[in-house]
């Protein structure tokens, strides 16, 4: 039996950082408000000449470093964005372009902050089938290119960055168990307006920005990770006690703290970067794995639950021993 196993992580935010003092001058907030309704402090913004194959690009580099593999091992390329460069070619045939990796397949999916755990799912399915032996996943995203700077209630909310894995073949798991879902129906909750083929009506004033119905995306939120949690520990036969660490999807401190509880997981268990940049969506998560990799909190052999949620609606879980 072959499973996958991450052999390395990276990632990647950007110089600029925007911290709320800053917002406070652009939108009517305050500090205090970002920090208490949902636990950011600041996020990252990409230069005007870095577009998100950029920011994939630095993520990927560190985490073929970490696993010591080099663009000839690379077999199978996957980015989770919902901002990618261009309609095509696709952010994954980009970055391939860019380190030099040939013929492997190369290709982005969208499903909004869920988008590294599919993309996992994708690659651990491969890796773990045998049809490939090293696996680049990476989540990047530039959501200040589609962030309304004019509406406090989403643009103190976002930030761009990467972050990358390598996924390897080992004779132990590796990733234990992936979950994936989503709700086509709750698609009106958290959406942009626009993309290429869709007709425009005359009665279509959105603007080309995130909407979001926060406050329903946020009890949705809360509802479904709780399942997913619950999802993930029964197909595996866990015990609540047994994940050493949690690392979700950065999007709001309020719903971590909902899904620790439901984990019965003091937050010192809780990888928690949200303050450092924000929601920056299918970046998240591989985000958070990477500080917790490099700051020595997660080892090897440790159990972690990843998770994410988004726009979509999307879902998604991988449990990890690391
Ligand atoms: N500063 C000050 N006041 C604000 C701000 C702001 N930046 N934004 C909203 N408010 C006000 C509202 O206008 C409202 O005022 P009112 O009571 O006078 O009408 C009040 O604060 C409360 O607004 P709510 O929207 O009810 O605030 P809530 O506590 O729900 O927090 C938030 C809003 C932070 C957006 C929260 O709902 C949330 O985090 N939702 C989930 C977001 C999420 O997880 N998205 C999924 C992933 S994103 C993706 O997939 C791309």
């Amino acid at each position: 039996m072959i499973y996958s196993r991450i052999a390395g992580t990276g990632r990647y935010l950007p110089e600029r950082i925007l911290s709320n003092r800053e917002l406070e001058s652009m939108v009517d907030t305050t500090e205090e408000w970002i920090r208490t309704r949902t636990g950011i402090e600041r996020r990252h913004i990409a230069a005007d000449n870095q577009a998100t194959s950029d920011l994939a690009e630095q993520a990927a580099r560190q985490a073929m470093d970490a696993a010591g593999v080099t663009a000839d091992d690379i077999d199978f390329l996957v980015v989770g964005t919902t901002t990618p460069d261009l309609i095509f070619p696709n952010v994954g045939c980009l970055v391939q372009r860019r380190l030099g990796i040939h013929g492997c397949p190369a290709f982005s999916l969208e499903a909004a902050c869920s988008g590294f755990i599919y993309a996992l799912t994708m690659a651990d399915r491969f890796v773990a089938s045998g049809a490939a032996k090293c696996a680049l996943v990476i989540g990047a995203e530039t959501l200040s290119r589609i962030v309304d700077w004019s509406d406090r209630s989403t643009c103190v909310l976002f930030g761009d960055g990467a972050g990358a894995v390598v996924l390897k073949p080992a004779d132990e798991p590796g990733l234990l168990s992936c979950h994936l879902g989503a709700d086509g129906h709750y698609g009106d909750l958290l959406y942009h307006p626009y993309g290429t083929s869709r007709p425009q009506k005359p009665e279509d004033t959105a603007q080309p920005f995130i909407q979001m119905k926060g406050n329903e995306v946020f009890k949705v939120a809360v509802k479904t990770l709780e399942g997913i949690v619950d999802q993930a520990l029964s197909a595996n036969n866990l015990e609540r006690s047994a994940i050493d660490w949690l690392i979700p999807h950065q999007a709001n401190i309020r719903i971590i703290q909902a899904t620790a509880r439901r984990l019965d997981m003091p937050m010192e268990k809780v990888v928690l970067t949200l303050p450092d940049h924000g929601n920056t969506s299918a970046a998240s998560v591989p985000i958070a794995l990477d500080v917790a990799v490099r700051d020595g909190r997660v080892k090897r052999g440790d159990l972690l639950l990843l998770e994410a949620f988004g726009g979509g609606l999307t879902w998604g879980s991988a449990l990890v021993r690391y």
